[in-house]
């Protein structure tokens, strides 16, 4: 009789190439392999976007992924066999593991439609979908086919003393967001030499520069016909009733600015009740004053290397800010996270959950709808080998493992 399968052995090991999903798997077995689909598969403009980062070099997009690398976990064996839980409860909702799709202002862009198929991976795999304030679908429609796992990330607006803020957080209590993520580290514009080489400007317009590069992108060119653009759905209420996309392009660009001030944010958490998240922490000062201010969580981030080339690897300065948050608020991380032992890498150093960009951009752009799904299963499966790899039951478990991070920052 044959014997049933221990459910320890259901690994990410040999996928079963009979079905689809093994064959993905096969085929994309890293972020890396996926990247290099999406490149082909969406127009330069989009690729780049996504790809792209602040600098000549793009330095600290590069400078997250490596210094992940270069931490390294001392493993032990010799304990029983297990299936790891790669579950974790983030302000009192479990989900299925320590990630979040991150706030990427236009998913969109690199596939029409995709804001919407990004939600449905939120509630198809359990795990948060941030949706960003300058997105092409409204928090309102993300809400709804998410089905709890929504988070709505906001950028500033000045105008009538921040009254459309006030108005996004009033929208998304409305809509049962379950956090708020205020995002402090874009003080300035910053320069992105391929989106200026590609001259990227909303609303993008295929013409005789593009129409090569999007004719032969079909899957991409299908999405577009059926989606449009959608340019900046969250601010349309605010400009007129059915603006143009030029029109809420520049309402776009000319009411947005700045970053939010700590008494912006003390605002905030006055108006918001839910859990409430500051995103783009990179000083552990930074950290303290958050942390007086009563915010539930802080995201460690550089902003995927987009705004500040100078700016250090976003891990290099976890431990510093878990040292002075002190437990007394959750510590999220966010910068080069491409696989699941990065996971361990960054839970081991103390952060309770991850937001996870570019991974799932280039699984949307790579796979279409099936995309973010595909990449959110390699996260979890990938998680549960890590952790037994290095010989822990459980998330909890990994953050007593021994581990040596030498790009760490320190003040003495
Ligand atoms: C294409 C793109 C757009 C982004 N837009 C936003 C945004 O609108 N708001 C925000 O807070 N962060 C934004 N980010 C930063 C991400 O939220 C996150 O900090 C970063 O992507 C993490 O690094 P990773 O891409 O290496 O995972 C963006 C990142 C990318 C790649």
């Amino acid at each position: 009789m044959a014997q049933e399968e221990p459910d320890y052995k259901v690994t990410a090991g040999r996928p079963d190439t009979s079905t689809r999903a093994g064959r993905l798997k096969m085929l994309y077995p890293t972020i890396g392999d996926l990247r290099a689909r999406a490149r082909k598969r969406v127009p330069r403009f989009a690729f780049d976007y996504v790809d792209g980062a602040a600098g000549a070099d793009e330095p600290n997009r590069k400078g997250n992924a490596a210094a992940l690398d270069g931490i390294e976990i001392l493993p032990r064996y010799g304990v029983e066999n297990y299936r790891a839980d790669t579950s974790v409860e983030l302000f009192g909702k479990r989900y299925s593991g320590p990630l979040a799709i991150a706030p990427m202002g236009l998913p969109g862009l690199v596939l029409p439609g995709g804001e919407k198929v990004f939600a449905r991976t939120a509630a198809a795999n359990e795990i948060p979908f941030t949706l960003g304030s300058s997105a092409l679908a409204t928090v309102e429609e993300v809400a709804e086919l998410a089905e709890g796992f929504a988070w709505f990330q906001i950028y500033r607006m000045p105008r009538d003393d921040l009254a459309i803020n006030m108005d996004w957080i009033e929208r998304a209590t409305a809509a049962e967001v379950a956090a708020l993520v205020v995002t402090i580290d874009v003080p300035a514009r910053t320069k992105r030499p391929r989106e200026l080489r590609n001259r990227l400007v909303l609303p993008y317009r295929i013409g005789l520069r593009t129409i090569a590069d999007v004719v032969t992108r079909p899957a991409w060119l299908r999405a577009y016909l059926r989606h449009g653009q959608n340019l900046f759905a969250n601010m349309q209420k605010y400009v007129d009733d059915n603006p143009t996309a030029a029109e809420a392009a520049e309402f776009a660009r000319g009411e947005g600015g700045g970053s939010f001030t700590w008494d912006e944010i003390a605002r905030f958490r006055d108006a918001w009740k839910g859990p409430l998240i500051v995103k783009g922490i990179l000083h552990p000062g930074d950290a303290e004053k958050a942390v007086a201010l009563g915010v539930d969580g802080i995201v460690v981030s550089n902003h995927g290397g987009r705004q500040l080339e100078a700016a250090p690897a976003s891990v290099d300065m976890l431990p510093v800010i878990v040292s002075a948050a002190g437990g007394r608020t959750e510590i999220l991380f966010d910068g080069g996270i491409r696989s699941g032992v990065d996971l361990v890498r960054t839970t081991s150093l103390g952060a309770r959950f991850n937001l996870v960009g570019r991974a799932f951009m280039y699984g949307l752009a790579a796979l279409g709808d099936e995309g973010p799904d595909f990449v959110a299963d390699f996260f979890i499966e990938e998680l549960r080998e890590a952790l037994r790899q290095v010989g822990v039951r459980d998330l909890a478990a990994a953050r007593d493992l021994d581990l040596r991070h030498p790009t760490a920052w320190c003040f003495d």
